[in-house]
């Protein structure tokens, strides 16, 4: 896929040897892929959703998005974790900066996010803000138990009925979940809400190509066929194993970097809205690879402002980092930097110049800073920040991380340690059962 380019030149010095052989390990586990074989094989449904999606539901979630678009100023997007990370990855990237300082324009509702923490303060703000207003609520959870949500659902659905009345409600209030169990299902069906599927071979945090990440980036008002067909792209480009599928060799230079003693992931951005994109990233691999004692710990930085905190770390701390970096090439938009006749600031030398290239020679500074460092990295390319190039980078990122994960010997699409906080909390909470 041409608007993604992967370059590992300035990795490969540190782990050539075990790069070389791992090479059946990956092919082994495309096929496993492939063939819908290995562990977890039956949260494999996200492997072919670029391909499997129909205009249909495309159709239909565009759909719900324009009366949700024509009825709110904000839409509420409850969820957490897989439900949630992957809709707000991108909403982050492709919006202005500033979009939350605008107020809502007719037909253009900000997309605002609850059920990702059990803040208090959090809630009530948020409350505090969408007294009075047009609002609505896409409530998504897979399980259609948790907790984070739940609570936030509970609270947003009384403010809703209270405000708009229990029918308009009704039509503000969209539920994504599993076809047939959990408590948000039973309530769906029960107060008549419009509801999508989470197909049940799709794992939360391999779902944002489905329902759970498209609704909410429709919403926001971003073209969701670009998306898909940017992954889909991807998907035909990634299908087969050779030493140019970028997906392989990404899952086979960190894996061999693993093996050669590096432990930590970082994905590096120079570009603030990918900052969210990083954490969507950082769930996808940290709970598809962190069991048994095993996996690349993934962490993220936003440079350069980073590189004023972290920079020291990274730069001269413990040999144990990689960095794996987001580049965009082109901006949205021409700024230069412009000339002062007084120039105090000494910064004359850079007048005329576009910010981006002072932005591209501190990545480029700052690749060979940390490699002399001892800091393998790697660079992904990106043409630009839009759906298509998102789509494909979703993707990509998707099935690199089933490869790596079969690669280390996980299985890379169950998440058990994440019940073991549940359970405390439930029974110091007294749940019943607990
Ligand atoms: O990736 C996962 O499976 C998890 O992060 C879930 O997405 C998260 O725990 C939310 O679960 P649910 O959608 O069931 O509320």
């Amino acid at each position: 896929m041409k608007s993604i380019q992967l370059n590992i030149e300035k990795a490969l010095y540190y782990a050539e040897e075990e790069y070389k052989s791992n090479e059946a390990s990956a092919r082994a586990a495309i096929s496993n892929l492939d063939e819908c074989k290995g562990a977890g094989n039956d949260f494999h449904g996200w492997v072919k959703l670029p391909t499997e999606t129909s205009q249909e539901l495309i159709d239909r979630i565009n759909a719900t998005a324009k009366r949700l678009q024509e009825n709110c100023d904000y839409v509420v997007c409850v969820g957490i974790g897989g439900s949630y990370l992957g809709a707000k990855a991108v909403n982050t990237a492709l919006a202005d900066n500033f979009e939350y300082y605008y107020a809502p324009n007719p037909k253009e509702p900000k997309v605002l996010y609850a059920g990702q923490n059990i803040s208090e303060d959090y809630t009530a703000e948020l409350e505090k803000l969408l007294t009075g207003k047009k609002f609505g609520i896409i409530v998504i959870s897979k399980s259609g138990t948790t907790t984070e949500p739940a609570i936030a659902f509970r609270i947003l659905k009384e403010l809703l009925e209270k405000q708009a009345g229990k029918a308009a409600a009704k039509d503000l209030i969209v539920a994504i979940t599993d076809a047939e169990k959990g408590a948000l299902r039973t309530l769906a069906t029960q107060e008549g809400y419009e509801t999508y599927v989470i197909p049940d071979n799709v794992g939360g945090r391999f779902s944002v190509l489905t329902p759970v990440g498209l609704l909410p980036i429709a919403v926001a008002g971003h073209d969701i066929s670009k998306l898909i067909a940017g992954a889909k792209e991807m998907e035909e480009s990634i299908l087969r194993p050779s030493d140019t599928n970028i997906a392989e060799v990404y899952a086979r230079m960190r894996n061999a970097l693993y093996q050669s003693g590096k432990k930590i992931e970082i994905l590096v951005n120079f570009e603030p809205k990918l900052h969210y994109f990083a954490e969507w990233w950082k769930q996808l691999y940290g709970e598809s690879e962190g069991k048994d004692g095993k996996g690349i710990f993934p962490a993220s930085v936003d440079f350069t402002t980073d590189l004023h905190s972290m920079g020291q770390w990274i730069q001269d701390g413990e040999r144990t980092i990689f960095e794996t970096v987001l580049s965009v090439k082109k901006p949205s938009v021409e700024r230069r930097v412009p000339e002062d006749k007084d120039n105090l600031d000494g910064i004359n030398y850079l007048a005329g110049k576009r910010i981006d290239e002072v932005n591209k020679m501190a990545e480029l500074g700052t690749q060979m800073a940390h490699v002399d460092g001892g800091v393998p990295n790697m660079r992904i390319e990106l043409e630009q920040l839009d759906e298509h190039t998102l789509g494909g980078l979703i993707y990509f990122f998707e099935k690199a991380c089933g490869i790596s994960g079969y690669m280390l010997g996980v299985n890379p699409f169950n998440q058990p340690g994440v019940e073991a906080y549940k359970k405390n909390m439930f029974k110091l909470l007294k749940k019943p059962g607990y």
